[in-house]
């Protein structure tokens, strides 16, 4: 991918702020780590250009990724996006967060439906690319990664390009097999990789502050393969220890308690002492 031109990175950031200020508070269980502000700007400028004029679909995302870039296009900060934002994610408080500030910013080619990529992909599948930051597959060889990249990979028909965003690091050994693992899969489902970003991103880990991901591009063959209706994994192998070693998914979906305004502190959050 060839340098990216300057910008405006005051305006950015305070696009990126916006964004971030709107987005609901992670879950760590669900393995819900943001990426850093200053990754994400990054990363939204590599986006808008890869997804230029087609039309993205989103496999998770509480990072913000997907309102991030169509957000600096419609402010001018970067020239391009792309046409159509749909945002796939099981926690609808997500999916509403997505929603209310597209609204709110008048982006109306950007939406969010609640669905949980354990089940069948409900469509459309007219997508050009896909983009996923999927459960890193720390301790199931990168399965819970080949699980979201088949529901991107339907998202497209088996015929486009992926972004995977997976961890990355020399020192670490699961991060390598994993690396490996994926990319075998997406050469088995009609794929190669173009392109792989090293250790680009880094996230809001406490127990790893330090652990970066990459940006794994891929591309369906020339020939793409023959899509075929999707399916729910059934296969209990494919998910044991899905969001960490343990845990394997007994969650549908994620339910949001409607709150009459969001990014202010709520009221069980704190206390006031008086004066007499
Ligand atoms: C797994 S997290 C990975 C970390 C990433 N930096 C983030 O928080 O966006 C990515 C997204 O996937 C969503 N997610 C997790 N499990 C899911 C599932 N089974 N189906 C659909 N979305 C899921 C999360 O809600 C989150 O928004």
């Amino acid at each position: 991918m060839p340098l990216a031109p300057e910008i405006d990175l005051r305006a950015a950031t305070n696009a990126i702020s916006d964004v971030i200020q709107n987005r609901p508070l992670p879950l760590r269980m669900f393995d819900q780590i943001y990426m850093k502000a200053g990754d994400m700007v990054v990363q939204s400028q590599i986006v808008a250009r890869w997804a230029d004029k087609k039309r993205l679909a989103f496999i998770g995302d509480g990072d913000g990724i997907s309102i991030c870039v169509p957000l600096l296009k419609a402010r001018g900060i970067l020239g391009c996006g792309p046409t159509e934002v749909m945002v796939y994610d099981f926690d609808e408080r997500i999916c509403s967060a997505v929603e209310r500030f597209a609204d709110q910013e008048r982006l109306e080619s950007v939406h969010a439906t609640l669905y949980n990529c354990i089940d069948a992909f409900p469509g459309p599948n007219h997508f050009d690319c896909f983009y996923t930051n999927p459960p890193w597959g720390a301790s199931n060889g990168g399965e819970s990664v080949c699980v979201f990249m088949e529901r991107g990979m339907e998202a497209v028909s088996y015929a486009g390009e992926g972004l995977v965003v997976i961890a990355d690091d020399a020192e670490l050994q699961w991060p390598q097999q994993v690396l490996g693992r994926v990319q075998q899969f997406a050469i088995e489902s009609g794929f190669f990789v173009q392109e792989m970003m090293p250790r680009m991103h880094l996230y809001h880990l406490d127990d790893a502050p330090n652990l970066r991901s990459c940006n794994l591009l891929i591309k369906s063959l020339p020939e793409p393969r023959k899509a075929r209706a999707s399916r729910a994994v059934t296969d209990a192998k494919r998910l044991e220890n899905f969001y960490g070693r343990g845990s394997t998914p007994h969650v549908r979906y994620i339910r949001e308690m409607k709150r009459l305004e969001y990014g202010k502190a709520h009221e069980d959050e704190y206390s006031l002492d008086l004066y007499k």
